[in-house]
Order: C-alpha cells, then structure tokens, then sequence
C-alpha cells in the first residue's frame, strides 16, 4: 500500500507534525506519564484497521467484515492474559480514565460509596473529584498520605474503611513514589467487603517486567494505560477475575462505550509482545535505576523528595523551602528544553494551577538509551535552573547542553 505523503494532503499538519518531532527529539521529557512508542506501535496505530468498526467482541460483532478483526483482538487478549498473569482481559477501554468508569459502571450501583486516594495527594481525576461523572453518581470518600513519611498509612486507611464501608476501594496513584504491596489492601477490602480495583496507569510497565509488586493476584479488577511505562498505544484495558469477565465487558460495550479501535488494538498487542522480551525487563529495571539516581543527584544538591526519595519510576520534589512554586519551575526547565510537569505535593497551600512541586520520572529518558551518567548531568542542570530562576544566560547555555544530548541518543533512529 502506497501512501500519499501528508506535505502533499495538507501541508499546514504536516508542518505542525514535523516541529512536534523536532520538539520531542531536542528536549529532555521528563513527564512520567509520556514514553516514546516503538516505531510499531506507531505505525499500527496509524494501520489500515482504522476503517473498521467492530462493535462487540470476538465471535459476537455487530458488524460484517470482521473476521480479522477478531483475529488481532484475540492475539491482543491472548497476550494480555499471558503478560500479566490474567484470567481475563478486556482491552477496549479507549483511555485510563474509560477503564476505571467502566470498572464503576460493573461493579457499582449509582450512590454507592468509592474509597479513593485524595487527587492533591496523589490520586487521579477519575477516582472520584468534584465535575467528574463519578463524583456525579457515587460517593467518594478520600484517604490521603501520612503527613510526616508521605507514604499509605495502612492503619489509618484500615479505620477509615471500617467507619465508611464503601462499596468500592482504589489503589493507585498518579505520584506516589513508593512501591505498593497489594496483599494489605486485599485484606482491607476483605474485612469491609468491598471491591478492590488496583488502578496501575502509572506502573504497569514495571509490573510487567517483574520489578514492582504484582496486584493481578490481589485485586478483583487492575485498570491500566498502554501509554506510560507500558510504552504502548494511548489507550486503556482491564485485567480481572474469570466471575468478573461478562460484568466487566458489558460495562465496557455497550455499557460506556461504542465501536473499539481496533487499530489501537492492534498496537496494543505489540507493546504487549514487546514487554515479554527480555530487553523490555532490563528497560523496566533501568527506569528505576535511572529514577533513583536522578533522585539522589537533587537530594544531594538540597531538594526535599517526598517520602526522601523514590523506588518507582517518578518523584516528588518539594520546593516549598525553595522559593519557586512549582508552575514557574516547569516554566523556566522548558526554557532550557528540560519538560517536567507542576504538581501538587501533600498538604500542599497553593492550588493545583500552581503547586509546591514537580513530579519528574524517567521511562522517556530511558527509552532513549540514557543511563546514570546522564541522569547526574541532567539532575546538575535542573539544580542550577532552579536555583537560580532568573538568570536566563544560565537557561540558554543549558538549552545548548540539552539539544546536543538528545541528538546522542536520538528517539527514533
Ligand atoms: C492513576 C491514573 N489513572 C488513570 C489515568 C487516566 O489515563 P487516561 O489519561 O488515559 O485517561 C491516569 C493518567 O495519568 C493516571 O495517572
């Protein structure tokens, strides 16, 4: 198949799709959230079964034509299953945030009680904040972080699911920088006899390869993203139970949403074939080796991390005592193309707009090939941008720094 070059369709995209690559190539990502996808993935996400619509599952469609259709979703489901231990897969969810409201809508009644982490201390949107669809039809009650170790307090999440018996409990945290063991939150939700959904968007990658904690025995359901340490297709899936497997594909089609992506599917399944392989698992243990070394290079040049430090993919840095919130200091690393994003920390007194804290990880820079070297160097730079804010000299020496490390380490060759 010969496809026409985009310059020649509509030249006005085409340029935007070339400054996206060249911003991507000569900036440092640091978002914890963004990876590169293989060349693949990109290009099956891009594949001919973006005409297909394929409403249903495998054997059950609403549509003609779609016998290869169910082909590459069984592969995908067949591979989901293997990865990760699973004895179902549902792999339509077209997001993160889809896969947890198709999770509510299978195993929650409207007004019933979720038991979810605060948004400002870690948790996600779609656990449950005010002008969502599940604040709209549930309750939620948040647990937070201890205020002195920054980490789950067991005890205190224990008490505070006796008092409220929810429905519902939810593991899973967009910055929470230690691992979680999933047996004590199983227990938990045990004694209040609730559901337990791990919601691993984040970590699911380091899941896969073995070097964080597995929730699949534990939870009765595990929500994910292909996008993040997955290194995958933009997308979600489900992992659960065999008893859970029809509630949960309902919930998905037609309960919350229409025809699958089956291109989407289709790239789903390489990142799934591509997270067996063995490289993939050194890939996974080098985020975190990464990780702590950019960790320990900012402790050591005076930046407070919550919880004193990280053994996942991201961190927290507190710059509460360092006079720069942290809205200004993404401003200014972007500046000197280091791209890191503002967050909250716990407790924090400023709004979510502009925050105390940023939240850089490594699963880009790893991907690219960077190793500890690099993560010194690049921890060197961050410190002195943001020590010293205004000094935009300072800024632009950096930038020529960045662009030529990134073009060592290219991100697609
Ligand atoms: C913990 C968690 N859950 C769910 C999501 C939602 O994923 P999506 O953006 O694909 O909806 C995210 C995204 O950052 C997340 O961090």
């Amino acid at each position: 198949m010969k496809l026409k070059p985009i310059a020649q369709v509509d030249p006005q995209i085409d340029e935007v799709l070339q400054k996206e690559l060249n911003r991507q190539q000569n900036t440092l990502m640091l978002i914890p959230s963004e990876n590169y996808a293989s060349s693949a993935v990109l290009e099956t996400q891009s594949s001919i079964f973006t005409n297909k619509y394929a409403e249903g599952y495998p054997g059950k469609r609403y549509y003609q034509g779609c016998t290869l259709a169910d082909e590459i979703e069984e592969i995908a489901i067949t591979r989901a299953k293997k990865l990760f231990g699973a004895e179902h897969a549902n792999l339509q969810p077209h997001s993160g945030t889809g896969a947890n409201i198709a999770c509510y809508q299978a195993l929650l009644q409207p007004g019933d009680k979720i038991l979810s982490l605060d948004l400002t201390q870690g948790g996600h949107l779609s656990h449950g904040k005010e002008g969502t669809l599940p604040h709209t039809y549930y309750r939620i009650v948040n647990y937070g972080v201890d205020k002195k170790s920054g980490r789950f307090d067991l005890d205190k999440i224990r008490k505070m699911a006796k008092k409220e018996r929810p429905r519902l409990i939810i593991v899973g945290a967009s910055s929470y920088p230690r691992k979680i063991e999933f047996k004590p939150w199983r227990e938990i939700a045990d004694e209040v006899g609730a559901y337990l959904l791990a919601d691993m968007a984040h970590i699911i990658g380091l899941i896969a390869a073995k070097v964080h904690p597995d929730p699949v025995p534990y939870a009765d359901v595990v929500t994910a993203t292909c996008q993040k340490t997955l290194r995958g297709p933009r997308g979600g899936f489900i992992l659960c139970k065999k008893e859970l497997a029809s509630k949960i594909d309902r919930a998905v089609f037609p309960g919350t949403q229409g025809g699958p992506f089956m291109h989407t599917i289709a790239a789903k399944a390489i990142c799934f074939k591509e997270a067996m392989q063995p490289s993939f698992k050194e890939y996974a243990k080098q985020i975190i080796i990464n990780c702590q070394s950019l960790a320990n290079t900012l402790m050591e040049k005076g930046f407070k991390l919550i919880t004193g430090g990280s053994d996942n993919h991201l961190m927290l840095i507190d710059l509460s005592s360092q006079k720069i919130t942290g809205k200004k200091a993404a401003l200014v690393l972007e500046e000197a193309g280091i791209v890191v994003n503002k967050n909250c920390i716990p407790f924090d007194v400023l709004p979510p707009s502009i925050t105390s804290g940023i939240r850089p990880g490594t699963p880009a820079l790893t991907t690219r090939g960077m190793k500890e070297d690099e993560m010194k160097l690049i921890g060197k730079w961050i410190s002195e941008i943001l020590h010293n804010p205004n000094n935009k000299k300072m800024r632009d020496e950096i930038k020529a720094k960045v662009e030529k490390l990134c073009h060592s380490f290219p991100i697609y060759k």
